[in-house]
């Protein structure tokens, strides 16, 4: 699969690598691609980079990994997608002190770029764990939990095929709507690791069935 990883930071990098691994054809994509440091992140990567636009054409899923709110709308736009394409947003809408999202008029990151963004299949995930785990999503043979939400169900059933290659359990929670659940629990998963000393080497697994 085509895809284009936007933003080659802690979490682009890392879901870059992973998916690089795993036999994806994958390109990054940044707002200076011909900087130092995007010519450094991507030789680290053993990647491309280009600028947005020329990483999302003719991708079959592109990953946003960039700040969130306005910056992860503007970013969305930079892509220049066509009507059909995936966005996958991986994006939290934080405030600047981490202890709030910013949801004007009620509307997650992933709705606001959605609603700057009509035509394009947005799909929300990779936003609600750490990307140490995204780096390895198994410990102690428990595989940390992928939410994934959005309108379209083939572009959902895509993603979600694309968690469980990369180690993850996912777990389809219905419409676009819930991303406004899953930035809540991206918060709660930074409260916990950064504020109430759980660090950040631990993830939400599901159990099922009776005792
Ligand atoms: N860190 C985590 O464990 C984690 C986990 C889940 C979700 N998230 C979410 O994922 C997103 C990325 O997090 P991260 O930790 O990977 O961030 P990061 O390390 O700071 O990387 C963000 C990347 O976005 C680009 N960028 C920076 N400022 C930008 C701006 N104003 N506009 C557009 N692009 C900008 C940069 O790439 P270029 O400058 O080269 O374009 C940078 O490499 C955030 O929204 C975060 O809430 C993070």
């Amino acid at each position: 699969m085509k895809i284009a990883v936007i933003g080659a930071g802690n979490v682009g990098g890392t879901l870059a690598r992973r998916w690089s691994a795993l036999g994806h054809e994958v390109v990054l994509g940044l707002r200076d691609p011909d900087s130092a440091k995007s010519r450094a992140a991507a030789a680290e990567l053993g990647l491309k980079a280009k600028d947005r636009a020329g990483a999302a054409s003719g991708a079959d899923v592109v990953l946003l990994a960039t700040p969130g709110g306005v910056a992860a709308v503007e970013a969305a736009q930079a892509c220049a997608l066509n009507d059909g394409q995936i966005l996958v947003d991986a994006t939290n809408p934080l405030n600047g002190r981490l202890d709030g999202l910013e949801h004007p008029g009620g509307l997650s990151g992933a709705q606001q770029i959605a609603q700057a963004l009509p035509g394009v299949r947005i799909v929300k995930a990779f936003n609600t764990v750490g990307f140490g785990i995204m780096a390895q999503p198994v410990r102690e043979g428990r595989r940390s939990v992928l939410f994934v939400a959005g309108d379209d169900a083939a572009a959902v059933e895509r993603v979600s095929a694309l968690a469980a290659e990369t180690g993850f359990e996912p777990l389809h929670l219905g419409g676009l709507a819930a991303s406004r659940m899953q930035e809540e629990h991206a918060l709660l998963w930074i409260h916990m690791a950064l504020k109430a000393g759980q660090g950040v080497d631990f993830l939400f697994s599901i159990c099922r069935g009776s005792a």
